[in-house]
């Protein structure tokens, strides 16, 4: 009764960034919940063990690779989908980042790369995935955005910044796409992946982390993934315009490494 609207049977999602870390445990918290999934990234090898993990559930998955900052991969990825898999009704935006850098050091171009990197790639592939998701009646959309997008700390401007315009641009999409498509977002707190561990390897600094977040641990891969599941399923149908956030009770940055503006 309850369970059930977790399931994804029959649906199709479509994860970018899904070769390795957050996006990888999501794409397979998705086929396990019964979805085929497309995974999309840059690097083949990452992609292909991502789909063929997925297809151990059971489903169809396929990788295609895929870089977000080209439009035309983008058109690629959404017709190989539909045409692979037959419809699209979950799409993940997960590919995003950007490293820390102070804002007088922050190049301008660097500034709006971020921007292109986080939002303008994550707006492009809901544009594409829309129509499709109309045609199949309706659809879910889950951006990853971060615990930067509403908390503040140096070094983050460039990242901070496009983040927090992913989070309103989920707001604002919500708005305009229901009742048919929602659009929601998880705020993800610091989460051990090959993203963080060059900083993870410096001394003393993970355990830094841990104590500074109330749950005095950092973030899974997994623990972004259930939450994801949750509102990519029929479990949060009454949910839109709304940004979980996952991130160990944090209330104010984690990060330990405090910059020196001036
Ligand atoms: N880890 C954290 O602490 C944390 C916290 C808050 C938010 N987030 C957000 O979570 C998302 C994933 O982060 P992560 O830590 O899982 O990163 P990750 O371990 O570095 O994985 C990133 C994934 O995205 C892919 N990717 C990178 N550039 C891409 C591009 N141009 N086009 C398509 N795919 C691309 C990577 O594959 P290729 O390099 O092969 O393309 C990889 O599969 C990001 O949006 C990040 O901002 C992470």
């Amino acid at each position: 009764m309850f369970l059930e609207r977790f399931r994804l049977d029959g649906k199709v999602a479509l994860v970018s960034g899904g070769g390795r870390g957050i996006g990888r445990s999501i794409a397979l918290a998705l086929a396990e919940a019964g979805a085929s999934v497309a995974v999309g990234a840059r690097t083949a090898s990452e992609i292909e063990r991502t789909a063929a993990d997925c297809q151990a559930y059971g489903g169809k998955a396929i990788a295609v690779e895929c870089d977000v900052l080209d439009p035309a991969q983008l058109d690629r990825i959404v017709g190989e989908t539909v045409a692979r898999l037959g419809r699209l009704d979950v799409l993940v935006n997960v590919a995003g980042g950007a490293l820390p850098t102070l804002a007088l050091h922050t190049d301008p171009d660097d500034f709006e790369w971020a921007f292109r990197f986080n939002v303008s790639s994550a707006f492009r592939l809901i544009q594409k995935a829309a129509p499709h998701m109309l045609e199949a009646g309706a659809g879910s959309v889950v951006n990853i955005s971060s615990a930067l997008s509403h908390l503040v700390d140096s070094g983050f401007v460039a990242y901070g910044s496009a983040k927090a315009a992913l989070s309103h641009m989920t707001r604002l999409l919500a708005f305009e796409f229901a009742p048919r498509i929602r659009v929601n977002a998880v705020a993800c707190g610091a989460v051990e992946t090959e993203a963080l561990r060059p900083f993870l390897s410096q001394d003393g600094l993970k355990q830094r982390m841990e104590e500074l977040t109330p749950m005095r641990r950092l973030g899974t891969p997994e623990d972004i993934a259930l939450s994801v599941l949750y509102l990519a399923s029929p479990a949060s149908s009454w949910v839109t315009g709304k940004i979980l956030e996952v991130d160990g009770g944090t209330v104010a940055s984690n990060w330990p490494i405090r910059l020196q503006a001036f």
